[in-house]
């Protein structure tokens, strides 16, 4: 891929997520995630059912699952689904515990309780999501809309300096009918401890912590080469 000025630049989220997909194996029920790193698995994954990979799939989000129907992978219905094998997600930071950032394309509920239910949660990211401490992309919590400036009056007072989500001026909704409140300008040197603070403020349905569910996180880099951590 080049930019404007001719340099070839690496599609780092492509390589991770094309790595995570040769782990899917002929019957296996795969998780599908959201976002432009997911996507890119999808697409890997639809040239590999078109080859005839048999699987079959659940979606995290409306987006992926017309995305995943469109390339001809089996998408069934989640009381059909036992366990899942592997799910394949991005996320928009990894610490070097591997806990995660979740949630900047606001379908943290749906990709939790997805990567709850496999055997094996598979992060996929470019090299720029890695950090020292989460905190500097904004921590996403869904809210429920009833009452829901207390629950940002409950944010504010654990100073997360929470902002609801807009998109196109209007308030942005979740595929399950909630808000999104973001998290500004915050250090999260104990994502456990937070995560369970957050979880306990009433109008609170999920927040974007993903604490010890990553199994494998793949990290595509700019030299072209590719890490699993
Ligand atoms: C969506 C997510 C995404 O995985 C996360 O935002 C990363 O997105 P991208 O792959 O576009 O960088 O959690 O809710």
């Amino acid at each position: 891929m080049s930019n404007r000025d001719g340099v070839v630049e690496m599609n780092t989220k492509k390589l991770a997520a094309e790595r995570a997909v040769e782990a899917i194996e002929d019957g296996m029920t795969v998780g599908l995630g959201t976002g432009s790193t997911a996507y890119y698995a999808i697409e890997k994954l639809g040239e590999r059912v078109k080859e005839g990979l048999n699987i079959r799939a659940v979606a995290t989000s409306k987006r992926s699952e017309e995305q995943a129907r469109g390339l001809g992978i089996s998408i069934v219905p989640f009381a059909e689904v036992g366990q899942i094998d592997i799910t394949i997600d991005g996320a928009d930071e990894v610490d070097r515990s591997l806990q995660l950032i979740k949630g900047g394309g606001g379908a943290l509920l749906r990709e939790k309780i997805v990567a709850a239910r496999s055997d094996k949660m598979f992060v996929i990211v470019g090299e720029d999501k890695l950090v020292d401490t989460l905190g500097a992309f904004p921590l996403p919590v869904e809210i429920i809309p009833f009452a829901h400036e207390w629950t940002l009056d409950a944010l504010k007072a654990l100073q997360l300096n929470p902002e609801l989500r807009m998109e196109n001026g209007e308030l942005y909704i979740t595929d399950n009918g909630n808000y999104i409140a973001d998290c500004r300008s915050i250090s999260i040197p104990d994502p456990a401890s937070l995560h369970a603070q957050l979880n306990a403020i009433p109008g609170v349905v999920e927040n974007g912590l993903f604490v010890d569910m990553a199994h494998t996180v793949i990290v595509g880099r700019e030299d072209g080469s590719i890490d699993t951590i």
